[in-house]
């Protein structure tokens, strides 16, 4: 009887062991790639359907609302700062004119992004958006640190070069890849090599943008050739993107014409690749999409997909 207990208690032991231990072997980063394999709401530049895009309002209101990616552009400024900006000019989105890399941190500090979004959106105008500061990289990472994820995509890397390498450096300074907290995206393929060369860890997702040929306008094309248009794919063209990407990032319209279905979602997660499309901003497109059984939408009103998948 006793052997029996004392045998009993040994297994027990073993198992609560090995039940640790296989709880210890997730680590974070592994965690994040589990997580994509479930549905994944993405504040593109923030809640930017509500306050003016990439600035610290959009991405509080965002981060209030529980989405799972905040997501942002990099550029890089003429003293070396990573800031938080889509455009490669400043006009539409700021007081200012000129190529965003043309400038110091200090002169773009300077600027008021938020103002142009009262005259555009009235209805959403609010007066503590006025005088709003460009972000940093470092600004966001400050204030939201590991409470979040971020989906950074490195913008326009022949305008912002030594972008990749300021980038990483600000990742592992703040701790943000083996703690399960970025996916790095771009339309650049060399730009996403780039970065697995200064860190293999970054989880990468590959965008892809299709569009009518200018040569012939009855085929789709993709816009860097990282792949051939979607109804030309094959496995061994989603195989090769999935060498270095755990996912792709693609648009579904251009203009009025939808340019990828539900065989190409299914195509790309056959081979590994969960499919997040940009940027759906209409109720009847999410649905749309989610019954395709698209892995995650990009969109300027998380609120709106938050309502439809809580
Ligand atoms: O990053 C996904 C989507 O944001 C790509 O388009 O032009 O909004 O950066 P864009
Ligand atoms: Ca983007």
């Amino acid at each position: 009887m006793q052997r029996h207990l004392l045998a009993t208690s040994i297994s027990l032991g073993l198992f609560a062991g090995a039940t640790t231990a296989a709880l210890a072997e997730t680590s974070p980063l592994e965690q994040q790639l589990k997580d994509l394999q479930s549905f994944q709401v993405i504040a593109h530049r923030g809640a930017s359907g509500h306050a003016p895009e990439s600035t610290m309002s959009a991405y509080e209101l965002a981060h209030e609302w529980g989405v799972d990616y905040l997501e942002l552009d990099i550029q890089i400024t003429s003293d070396g700062e990573l800031v938080v900006f889509h455009d490669d000019t400043i006009e539409r989105t700021s007081d200012g004119e000129g190529a965003i890399n043309d400038y110091t941190l200090e002169e773009l500090k300077a600027l008021d992004t938020g103002t142009w979004f009262n005259e555009e959106h009235p209805d959403s105008a609010d007066p503590a958006f006025e005088g709003a500061q460009m972000l940093t990289l470092d600004e966001l990472f400050e204030r939201f640190g590991h409470d979040t994820r971020y989906y950074i995509e490195t913008k326009s890397p022949q305008l912002n070069p030594g972008l990749e390498e300021a980038l990483v450096a600000v990742l592992e300074e703040h701790d943000m890849i083996e703690n399960g907290r970025v996916l790095v995206q771009s339309f650049e393929q060399e730009s996403l090599l780039k970065v697995h060369e200064l860190n293999a860890d970054v989880p990468l997702i590959q965008l892809v943008w299709y569009h009518p040929s200018e040569e012939d306008n009855t085929r789709l094309v993709e816009w860097t050739g990282v792949t051939p248009g979607p109804e030309e794919i094959t496995d061994a063209d989603f195989q090769a993107v999935a060498e270095y990407a755990v996912g792709i990032g693609t648009n579904y319209m251009y203009e009025q014409q939808v340019v990828i279905d539900e065989s190409f979602i299914r195509q790309a997660q056959e081979n590994g690749l969960p499919v997040h499309i940009y940027t759906v901003n209409e109720a009847e497109e999410m649905e749309r999409l989610i019954e395709w059984g698209v892995d995650g939408l990009f969109t300027d009103y998380a609120d709106r997909l938050l309502e439809l998948t809580e």
